[in-house]
């Protein structure tokens, strides 16, 4: 069986920067020359909020006539998966290898944040139940997917960048042989240190959301050695959408949804922006406001 079709597969779609990706991907693939059909996985962990926001989206799409209902080349499709959940995540990777063979590009988008002031080992491993660890999850199981010149787009953020650490942990983080054990060892050693409360000598800060984004982008930077060591031309990057206006981040952010999308976006279909950046690399917009 042979597959045509170039799979796009997005987390947390339902809302938010997720839903201005899933729009945006839609609209720039159709404005490219390549006649190739694309499907769009929307996927998101409540079935009801994802195949409302599919409808709407198709409903909002109708006008521009990219979606293949109205006569476009680009399918779009709602998934359930929450990615906390070992087997949403497994019936997610079934349908993709019966129905199209592999993946093109996983961009992992769905996150949480605690509102306020909250700080305890518990918000720091719910946080990273579905920040760091969900998303590794999902990038062990869907890697074997991603078809050769495919990519990783890894939605973090420039909360966790090294500044947030002391010198010490940030050069442990910035390790050229960092490997995900050497990683998930670091994000464990955390966890410890908030449960001991020996984190601000250790060097931490009181940042659970902060602490799961710096683990995402160093995870980024060693699945891209690997990558590359593989030679498969599978490229994975990680970025920082800017300061959103969504319910994560609130009504005083400048940022529209549809300004945070578009790195993610650019780093999913543009050609030049993988030739200009290394593999691992981490991009902001410059007038991203974070
Ligand atoms: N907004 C900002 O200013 C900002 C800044 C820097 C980085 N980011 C990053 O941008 C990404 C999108 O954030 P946002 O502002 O759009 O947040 P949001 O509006 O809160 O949306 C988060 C999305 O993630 C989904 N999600 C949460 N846990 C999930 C799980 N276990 N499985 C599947 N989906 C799950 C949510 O689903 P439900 O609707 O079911 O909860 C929702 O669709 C996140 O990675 C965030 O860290 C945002």
């Amino acid at each position: 069986m042979s597959f045509i079709t170039k799979v796009i597969l997005v987390t947390g779609g339902n809302k938010g920067i997720g839903y201005a990706i899933v729009r945006n991907l839609a609209l720039s693939y159709a404005s490219l020359s390549s006649s190739q059909p694309l499907t769009i996985l929307l996927t998101a962990r409540n079935p009801a909020l994802g195949q409302n926001s599919a409808d709407k989206l198709h409903e909002e799409l109708k006008p521009k006539n990219v979606l293949t209902d109205d006569g476009g080349i680009v399918d779009l499709k709602f998934l359930s998966l929450d990615i906390t959940d070992e087997q949403s995540i497994k019936d997610v990777k079934k349908v993709i290898e019966k129905d199209y063979g592999g993946l093109d590009v996983l961009i992992n988008n769905a996150a949480i944040a605690f509102k306020g002031n909250a700080f305890d080992v518990n918000v720091v491993r719910t946080t990273f139940a579905t920040n760091f660890y969900g998303t590794l999850n999902l990038i062990n199981h869907f890697y074997p997917l991603i078809r050769p010149n495919g990519r990783i787009v890894n939605v973090s953020s420039s909360a966790g960048g090294l500044h947030i650490v002391n010198k010490a942990l940030g050069q442990e983080f910035s390790k050229e042989d960092l490997d995900m054990d050497g990683l998930i060892e670091l994000m464990k050693r955390f966890e410890d240190a908030v449960e001991k409360d020996t984190y601000k000598q250790e060097g931490w800060p009181r940042q659970a959301y902060g602490v799961s984004k710096l683990g995402v982008t160093t995870m980024t930077r060693i699945l891209a050695r690997r990558a590359d060591k593989e030679g498969n031309n599978i490229k994975v990057f990680s970025c920082c959408p800017g300061w959103v206006k969504t319910d994560m981040a609130g009504e005083r952010a400048p940022l529209t949804p549809d300004q945070g999308a578009k790195i993610p976006v650019l780093l999913a279909l543009d050609e030049n922006i993988v030739i200009q950046n290394p593999n691992g690399s981490f991009l902001k917009d410059k007038n991203s406001e974070l």
